[in-house]
Order: C-alpha cells, then structure tokens, then sequence
C-alpha cells in the first residue's frame, strides 16, 4: 500500500466526512450522554461489518475490525463531546443548540476516524491483526476514557498494544502534523481554598481576623513555590483564577474563597506541588490565626507519549505527507487530555493536526468563534489508516507503506 493510495482513497469520502462532520456539529452534546452523536456513528460503521459494541455507563462505541490474519491490535481514539459555550462562528451548519458547541473540533475527531474505519475495513483482507476504533464521549473532563477502560475497552483479545489519537489545533498551516516523544499534555487539576477568619467593622481589623490579606498572601506564595521548589525542567503552573470574598466597603467577611488549575507534565512534579499548595495554604493561614480548608480536586493525569511509538508516528507522518509538514515538538502543551489514561496502559501518542482556516483569521479550540479548515480532514483519515497499517505491518516485518 502505497502513501499516494491512502491519500487518494481519503480525499474520495472527504465529502462523507464533511457531511458526518456537519452533522454532528450541528447538534453538539455534553458529557457523557450523546446519544444523537452516538447514533450518527453507528449508523456508518452499521455496513463496516465490524464488532460493536456501546457502553453501558455511558454513550461510547468500541468497535472491532478484525483482518483476515491474526496479529496485534492497535487502538485508534476519537472523542465525541461538545463544550458548554455558545457558537458565534455564523456558518451554516452552526450549532442548533443553545449553549452547546463543538469548539475543540471532537466532531471533526470523530468523522476523520469513521472515515479511517470505512477505509481500513475495505483492506480487512490484508490486514494481520486487528483495529480497535474507541468512540468516547466525556473528554471534556468527565473522564469518558477512564470510564471505558473499567467498561473493558483494553481487554479484549487480543488487547491492543499500541494506541494514538489525533486532536486538532490552529497553530500549524491546514494539514501539518506535530507530536512529541515524553509529556504531551499537562496534567490538569483544581484547587478550591477556603480561608475562614472573623467578620466584623472594616475600620476595626483589630476585633476581626481579616480573611483577604491572607488570602492574597497565599496566591503570592504559591508563585514562589513554583519558582523555588520546582525544578524548572520540569515545570509546573499554579493558576489562581477566581478570588472571592465580601460584600460592601465597610465589612470584613468571614472567609476569602480562591478557585485555580494545577499544570504539571510529570507525576513526580504534580505530586509535590499538590503537596506543596496543601501545606503553603494551611501554614499561612495558620500563621495568622485563620484555617484554610483546602480541597484539591485531581483532573487528568499527564498525557505521556512513548518515546518510540511517537517516533514512529512523525516517521509515518513523514511518509505519508512529506516532511516539510511534519513538526517535532520542542515542548508540551499545557492543556490536559484523557487520552492520558488510555497512554497510561498502552504505549501509543498523541499527535496535532491543524486545521487553520485558510480563510481568515485562526480562533484556537475553546474559542466562540473556532472553526475547522475541512480541506485538511483528509490528512487526519489518512495518518490514522498509514499508522494502523504501519504498526500492523511491522508484525509482517515490513516496515515502509510503498
Ligand atoms: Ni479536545
């Protein structure tokens, strides 16, 4: 198989999956329930003659494409859920729903992996070994991932052994690809402080025990547990975003409330700062009479990528594009990922695909106004079938696509 063939064949259901794509982007859904855009992709893979199978516990589709030879398995991912925001991009196939839209571009995820299914079940008679196609709901930090891994995504027989995903971005020309070997993605999680002092007369502190100057105290000293006790190879970001506290001039209130984000891209690192902010918390609080109650709520883990199966997929990339559009990373993103939990188990990567518009300006993901440049689906169908093929046809001892 040829990487001119694979190009071909993905460019001929570009207007399939423009469709899909348009289909599911007008009726986006939230977390871990999506049955209208469930029932969109079952209603392609019906004829693919695959073995699916849906969740239980939630909307997901895992389906099986076994080759006419026994070999390993390889899981691809595409995740299905919209965000909960409002659509001001005004094209015509806008979200139809009030509050809801497909701002991360999963809709775009997930018709580029239908395609890559219908084109992979058309070689099921060359393939030595099996596709494993993970449809998941609730990446938008409802863990969907995790929830399909204990639903026994990873142990079917035989269980994959290697795994990759795709996710748009902006930040490259349309249809360039970029992955890392190592951290990929952050990991992602929440703090929620609640320092609790004496309300009272704002002209009397002294007969008070004032929650916000020890509130401010706080976010200055987790900037210095950062720059101090991280090493800055291996870096963190503390975020405080959300400070609330009182009411009017000429009162102090009883508490000071902060809301962040934690970012880290090693476990080691994301341990010791959640440490870290526990213990700063509490010990100024303490230090001035007060108590901080500190909930730390745990997001997803650090995305790894394997350093050879990332390899591997830039190689593939390479091959399949041309390596003039093909970017190794200098470093990690520090958006999170559940795929993280997938790449836990599985050696696999993640990879960027853009999908800057060509015209006019490039909203990134999580943007009102963040739209897909169609003409690069293909690429994205393409890198899916090319590194399926690839790592399948290793067990055969090949190692080109020509
Ligand atoms: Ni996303």
């Amino acid at each position: 198989m040829k990487s001119s063939d694979i190009l071909r064949d993905a460019e001929s259901i570009l207007d399939d999956t423009i469709q899909l794509r348009r289909r599911i982007h007008r009726h986006p859904e939230l977390g871990l329930t999506l049955p209208r855009t469930q029932g969109a992709v079952l209603d392609v893979l019906h004829d693919l003659d695959l073995d699916v199978r849906t969740g239980q516990r939630t909307t997901s589709i895992v389906a099986r494409l076994a080759g006419a030879r026994p070999g390993p398995t390889i899981l691809l991912r595409a995740d299905m859920d919209a965000l909960p925001m409002p659509e001001e991009t005004g094209l015509p196939f806008a979200s139809e729903v009030n509050g809801a839209m497909h701002a991360c571009g999963h809709d775009a995820h997930t018709a580029m992996l239908v395609g890559a299914a219908r084109l992979l079940a058309r070689r099921r008679d060359s393939l030595a070994g099996s596709v494993l196609f993970m449809f998941q709901p609730g990446e938008e930090g409802y863990h969907g991932a995790r929830v399909m891994i204990e639903e026994g995504l990873l142990d079917g027989t035989p269980p994959p052994t290697a795994a990759f995903a795709l996710h748009v971005t902006h930040r490259l020309t349309a249809g360039a690809i970029a992955a890392r070997s190592g951290p990929a993605m952050a990991s992602g999680d929440t703090l929620q402080i609640v320092v609790r002092g004496r309300g009272g007369h704002a002209s009397a502190p002294h007969d008070c025990l004032d929650p916000i100057p020890i509130a401010c105290e706080i976010v200055q000293a987790f900037q210095t547990l950062v720059t101090r006790r991280v090493h800055v190879f291996d870096p963190a970001v503390v975020t405080v975003a959300k400070i609330e506290a009182g009411t009017t001039r000429n009162v102090i209130p009883d508490t000071a409330s902060l809301l962040g984000t934690i970012r880290t891209v090693s476990e080691a690192t994301r341990e010791r700062v959640l440490d870290g902010v526990r213990r700063v918390a509490e010990g100024i609080a303490a230090a001035h009479g007060a108590e901080a109650a500190v909930e730390l709520i745990r997001g997803y883990p650090v995305t790894v990528n394997d350093a050879a199966f990332a390899d591997f997929v830039l190689d593939t990339a390479r091959e399949l594009l041309g390596s003039e559009v093909v970017h190794a990373m200098s470093h990690p993103i520090m958006a999170s990922e559940d795929f993280s939990y997938v790449l836990q188990r599985v050696p696999g990567a993640i990879a960027n695909l853009s999908t800057r518009p060509a015209d006019g300006p490039a909203f990134p993901n999580h943007s009102p106004r963040m739209r897909v440049n169609e003409s690069a689906l293909p690429a994205g169908i393409a890198m899916h079938v090319a590194v399926a093929l690839r790592f399948l046809a290793k067990g055969t001892g090949a190692t080109t696509l020509a």
